[in-house]
Formats: structure tokens, sequence, C-alpha cells
């Protein structure tokens, strides 16, 4: 076969001189033989070049940024998201001695343009298309502006909802992460990485960020293996297993090692175990911080710990470019280590295609959009359809939703009108005017017949020190927005919208700074002002729909008690507003279902459905002495993990085994026959829970094994079948060999994780 010239050479219009040296040397199409034929020739400067990976609109001038990219000492950028910026900077690197081009990256966590509701809502739809579906749209914006990879999908399971990026995950259970972490991966790089609308993975992060201690972002993370293999390392594996091509290390320490200079966890585990071979990219600034955790006592030795560890690309790097050569000159580090990260840099850039054509996400100048930010380049109908999906019913009193649509509506409460926390935290390049709030949703839902009375009603919080810090970590554009006026005279406008309404719609929680990176709290209670707001509403006798706009489960103990419906619509991203006026209108039946335990109160945490099995349980309806308990309230969730209401009711049967008892290797049919017994269309969650009744170590008291969402017609029924296979019997013992013991098992299906029915079969 004809070798091919390294096309970039000719795209860029300027001969590289090592393309000139030997053009024909260059194996365009065989990865490794590439690879090794750079590597060959690059210098260890512009191997360490390759390593660094550096931020747009961080403390490096733009001007220096091109003109390191054109030197060769910059590998791959991010933060910049229109295609010129990105072609002015692949030119550079295309100037630099061996043209090699460089990539962009991006936080394209939910939505790009297009904003679409925030991961937790996402997991909460349990709709696999639909999650698919947001992916797919994220990565045809987000290459369509030049950029090549994300750092997502963020699969970090939490059971600590103090935890801000609570907001961020998908939620607490490992099979339900796990399966939205594949399907992520596959919708992002898509057929190809290496086509036009693909965009790479990077898988984050690894590991156990999740489970900082307290729910404090950045503590530690100290767990037993087991637990690890368990609870929290599913995900990761299956983004890996997906083909994701990149992982980005975590901030924390796992087990008193800081995840970016441990060894065990980047090499043993997710290179030798896993078989792992893409691009492991640290977190911003994490190599530095390898000071500050007291593991390093300079700079050089951070540097050496992490390129021993096993990271490739260093985030917003200084140490590597500093450190790396003296320690090579030294032979304390390695060459063949250098050539091992920087050749995972050039397999990356190859599998993005961007060897063959380093301009195939940036395209030409003059197909550029005229307006970045155009109302065509946002797909809206996507973002409303998932948001639908997303919204989460955990009341409905006197079937006080949906609304008629000439009922007189007061609207009332700080989140009902706003834009900016729509899109939630982590919201790429989406802009706030162009999301729906409520208030516009509502108001287009009902149309001139309709009269919806706003009243702004209370200030997210009043607290002075809260509103400081939300507006420091938004230091560019202040986004919590005081009304002036005195508390009571808001609460007081919308006791009179109550007063002339049919019906309150309250849209209350929290500001989306208050569920993001660093926002831990330590409450989870409604800011004060709101919850006077409720109170007062609560007091006028109207019919009241309490909207929740929030990154986390909140404590809705009050709530629950005073409201007559409760929807929980996380931040529903750019078509928000319609997608939650289409349910509380009823043009869409919820279907959402936690995939997060909502506490009763914050000394409840953490709380999980999948707990361990216990020496002294507390038995439900029989308080007593010496069980484990609190005793001041009952143990359960308020709203355990896969609840979720509906406008019509759904009837389970029994389930139906295909057999009791089981060979190793054969399979299980579990069938249960699921029926509408409303009278409205609507579709619901089937979930299947297993448990393993005695094992060689303490097994959950259930574990989610399968789910299916199934639409049905009123009075329509339909026959769920699930398989199960040994694997799913599995479990990491005390040695952490993954295995299935013999014994009883009791599979239970539910439309949660608490209501189920239950049948036993045996393992022989
Ligand atoms: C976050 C990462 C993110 C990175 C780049 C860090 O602060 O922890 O999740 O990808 O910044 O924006």
């Amino acid at each position: 076969m004809m070798k091919r010239l390294l096309p970039f050479v000719l795209l860029a219009g300027a001969i590289s001189p090592f393309a000139c040296a030997a053009p024909s040397a260059l194996p365009l199409d065989d990865r490794q033989a590439l690879i090794e034929a750079l590597l060959e020739r690059m210098t260890l400067e512009e191997k360490i070049g390759q390593l660094r990976l550096i931020s747009i609109g961080g403390d490096m001038p733009r001007e220096r940024i091109v003109e390191e990219i054109a030197a060769g000492r910059i590998g791959a950028t991010f933060n910049s998201v229109t295609r010129a910026d990105n072609r002015l900077m692949q030119e550079a690197a295309l100037r630099s001695r061996l043209g090699i081009p460089i990539f962009f990256a991006y936080d394209v966590i939910h939505g790009h343009r297009t904003i679409f509701p925030i991961s937790l809502a996402l997991a909460s739809s349990w709709d696999l298309e639909a999650i698919a579906l947001s992916g797919r749209v994220s990565a045809i914006e987000a290459s369509a502006d030049g950029l090549d990879l994300t750092f997502a999908p963020m699969v970090d399971i939490t059971r600590d909802p103090r935890w801000g990026r609570t907001s961020e995950g998908f939620g607490e259970d490992p099979y339900l992460v796990s399966q939205i972490a594949g399907t992520l991966v596959r919708a992002y790089q898509g057929q190809r990485l290496s086509a036009a609308d693909s965009v790479m993975a990077s898988v984050k992060h690894f590991a156990l960020y999740g489970a900082v201690e307290g729910g404090r972002d950045y503590n530690v993370v100290d767990m037993s293996p087991q637990r690890m293999h368990q609870g929290y390392l599913p995900p990761y594996r299956a983004a890996v297993e997906a083909g994701a091509g990149g992982v980005m290390v975590a901030l924390n320490t796992v087990n008193g090692v800081p995840a970016s200079a441990n060894r065990w966890l980047l090499r043993d585990l997710l290179r030798d175990e896993w078989g792992f071979r893409g691009l492991n990219i640290s977190d911003h600034g994490a190599i530095d911080e390898l000071l500050r955790h007291g593991v390093a006592e300079d700079g050089r030795s951070a540097a050496r710990l992490a390129i021993e560890a096993g990271i490739d690309l260093s985030m917003h790097d200084s140490l590597y470019l500093q450190e790396l050569p003296g320690l090579v000159a030294s032979g304390e580090v390695p060459m063949a280590l250098i050539d091992q990260a920087a050749g995972r840099v050039l397999a990356a850039k190859y599998d993005l295609g961007l060897f063959h054509d380093p301009y195939l996400r940036i395209g030409k100048a003059t197909d550029d959009p005229a307006e970045v930010n155009a109302e065509s380049r946002l797909h809206r109908e996507a973002a409303r359809r998932v948001a639908r999906d997303s919204l989460v019913l955990l009341e409905n009193r006197q079937r006080t939703l949906p609304l008629r649509k000439d009922a007189r509506v007061a609207l009332v409460g700080p989140l009902a009108d706003s834009h900016v926390d729509m899109l939630g935290s982590w919201s790429a390049a989406g802009v706030a005017e162009q999301t729906v709030t409520l208030r516009q949703g509502l108001e287009q839902a009902v149309g001139d017949g309709g009269r919806i009375i706003h009243a702004r009603g209370a200030n997210v919080t009043d607290d002075a020190q809260m509103i400081e810090y939300l507006n420091f970590l938004n230091w560019d554009r202040p986004e919590v927005i005081q009304d002036p006026r005195p508390a009571r005279e808001m609460i007081d406008e919308a006791v009179r919208a109550a007063r002339e309404a049919d019906v309150v719609v309250a849209a209350v929680g929290e500001a989306r700074g208050m569920s993001h990176e660093s926002s831990s709290r330590t409450s989870l209670a409604l800011p004060a002002s709101q919850q006077a707001l409720l109170e007062a509403l609560v007091a006028t006798g109207k019919p009241l729909v309490v909207v929740l706009m929030n990154g986390r489960p909140l404590q809705l103990g009050w709530i629950k008690e005073h409201a007559d419906a409760v929807l929980e619509t996380w931040f529903a991203g750019t078509e928000g507003g319609h997608a939650i006026a289409d349910v509380l209108y009823g043009v869409h039946n919820p279907s959402g279902k936690l995939p997060i335990s909502f506490p009763r109160s914050v000394g409840q945490i953490p709380i999980y459905y999948n707990h361990p099995r216990l020496g002294r349980p507390y038995v439900e309806g029989r308080p007593g002495n010496y069980t484990s308990q609190y005793f001041e309230e009952p143990n359960g969730a308020l709203y355990p993990f896969g609840y979720g209401l509906s406008y019509t009711e759904f009837e389970l049967s029994k389930p139906r085994l295909s057999q009791r008892k089981l060979n190793r290797g054969q399979p299980l049919e579990v069938s249960v026959t699921v029926e509408n017994s409303g009278t409205r269309t609507g579709a619901t969650v089937v979930q299947l829970y297993l448990q393993d009744l005695v094992g060689s170590s303490v097994r959950p008291v259930k574990e989610l094994k399968r789910f299916e969402k199934v639409m049905l017609a009123p009075g329509e029924a339909r026959v769920v079948r699930f398989v199960l296979v040994e694997d799913d019997l599995k479990f990491h013992d005390v040695r952490l060999d993954y295995v299935a013991e013999p014994g009883e098992f009791e599979v239970q299906l539910g439309l949660d994780s608490q209501a189920v029915l239950s049948e036993r079969f045996e393992l022989l």
C-alpha cells in the first residue's frame, strides 16, 4: 500500500522542517508505526510538550499560548469553544518543528450549546435512549465548535448529598451509573472516534471522588477494597469497557495516596487489570497539589511521582515542563516513561483523526457560523424531550396535578423566572438568556386564555455570606442578584397573588452555584428566606405545588407534609420551562425515578438503599432499644432510591422465575407483568433487585441488577422479561476474588427500591 503523506503539512500551507526532511518515512496509515516514527524524531522537550494540557483563559495569555504551541511546548488546550479560536491554535501547532496537531478539550457535561438537564436529572430519567440522545447532541454541537475531547462522563458514585458535585454525577447506584457511563461514552464517541462529529470521552474522576469524607470537596477517601469494587469502581470500568479514550484522575487521596500519585490505581488496576490503553489526564493543577498533600517535598518529586504513577497529560501544567527535563537528564525518570506518556497523547490524536486532518472538527473559516450562539445551532426539541423525562413527581395529593389550563396560577419563588439557574452547574457554552424559565414555560402553555400571576416572593437566600460565596464563584458575572425589597414586602406580594389564584406554584430550591464543585453544604434545608415564603403560602390555604430546582437531595420533610404536590425538576436545562410546564399541565405524564436517596435529615447521611446487612437491624414499625437506628426519626429515606410517581397507576404482578434451582452458567429468566390500571398513558420503570441471602462476607440488603422503562396505555398490560446470568450473582469476596457463591438468592421486583415483591431461587 502506498504510504500517505501527513496531510496537515499540505493543509497548513507551511511545510514543517521535519516533514521536509523525511516525508515519505511517515507511515500515516499505521498508528503504531507513526507514533514510533514521531517519537524517534522528537526532542525530549517536544515529547514533554505533548504532555501539557493548557487552559485558555487561565494564567497564560493567549498570545503566549500560541507561541508555546508553535514551539511544540503544548500538546492540547481546553476552554476555547469557537472554531476560529481553535483554528488559530491549530495553525500554530502545524507551524511547530514537527507539525504535530494539538487537540481541544472542554467540560461538556450535560450539553454544549443546548443545555440538557444536569447529570443527576438525566439519571432520574432511567431512560438510556434519552441519555444517549443528550450525549450525541452534545458531541455534535461540541465538535461543530472545533472540540475534540470532553471531560465527561463524570461517574463518581456518591452517598453524600452534602457534596456539591452530587449534581454532576448520576447518583448512588453502581449498576445504574455503569449503564449510563457506557451509554454516554458510546454517544460521545459515536460510530468512529475519527468521525467529524465524534468527541473523545474521558471518564472522571478516577477514582472514588464522590466518597470524600463528610461530603466536603477534595477531602480524603479511605475505603475498604471490597466496598470500592462493589460500590464505587464499576462505573469507571464500564466507561473503560465502552472504549472511553481518556480517564481523568481524581483530586482526592485513595487510602492514603493521592490518586494522581497512585500507582496501584493508575497502573495495577486501571491498566493491568482493566486493560485501559487510553490517555490518563490529571485534574486541574493536581500534580502541584501533591506538594500540599505532603507526599512530595518539591516540584521535582511531584512531577516524578505523577509520571511514575501514570499521568500522561498534565492539566494546567507547570511541573512537567519545569521538572521532567532534569529528571530525565539525571536518570531518575527513564526516557521510556516519557515515550510511553507522549505515545499515548499521540495515539489519542491519531484516534481522533487529527493526523489525517487536523482541521477535522474545525473546518474552513468560510464555513464558520456567523453567530456561535445562533438559535439555529440549538437542539431544543431534544432538550425538551429529555428534560420532560427527567422530572420526578414526589407528591400529588388529591390529584392536584395536572393543572387545568384555565386555572389561575400564582407563580412565586426566586427560581420561577431565573434563566441562569435553569442551566445548572457546568453549563459549558450554554447561554442563560436562551433558556426557557418556568414563568415563560407556563405563560406559553396557557396562551392568552390563562392567567399567571407572578410574584418573586423571596430571594434565594438573604444570607450575605452565602451570596458573597455564590457570586465569588461566578466572579466574571455575579448571578445571585438580590431583589432589594424587604423580605416581608416580597412575601406579602406573593400571598396577595396566592389569594387571587386557584393554585400556587412555588419554584424554590438552590441557586445553581449551591450545587457545584467546592459547594459542599452542612445543611440540606431550603434557605430561610424560601422556607418563610412557603410557610406564608401554606397559611393561605390555597393548593400548593412545589417545583423544586436543586442539584442534590434536599431535606423535604416539611414540604412533604405541607405541599399538595411536589415536582423535583433539578436544573432542567435550556428547555426547562417548557418541559416543566408540559408536566404541570399534563401534556406529559411524569415518569422520572430518583437515582439517589433523599434523607430525612443531614444526620442520616450516608444513606443509601444497598446497605450491607446488620446484626441488629432496625425493623420498620417495631421501634425499640438496641437496634441500629436514630431514636428521633425513622431509619429509611424520606424518598427512597428508585421512587417517583405518575399521573396514572401501575400494578405489578409477583415475579415469575424460569426455575428455582440454577446451575452455574445457566441463565435465569425473571418475568413480571406490569399493568397501567389508571386512566392516562404513562411510563414507569420496572426495577429488579437481587439479594444474596447468605455470603462468605456480609452482602447488601438488595442491589439493582436490571431495569426497564415501559410505556403503557390505560388498561394495557405487558410482560417484562429480565435475564440474569452468573455474573449478576457475583461479588468481591474477602480475597477480592469475584465469585458467585452457592446458596439462596432473593429476586425483588418493584417500581421503587422499597415496595417490592420477591421470589427465591438457589444457585447450585
Ligand atoms: C474539575 C474537573 C474539570 C476541570 C477542568 C476541575 O476543577 O475537577 O472536573 O474537568 O476542572 O475544567
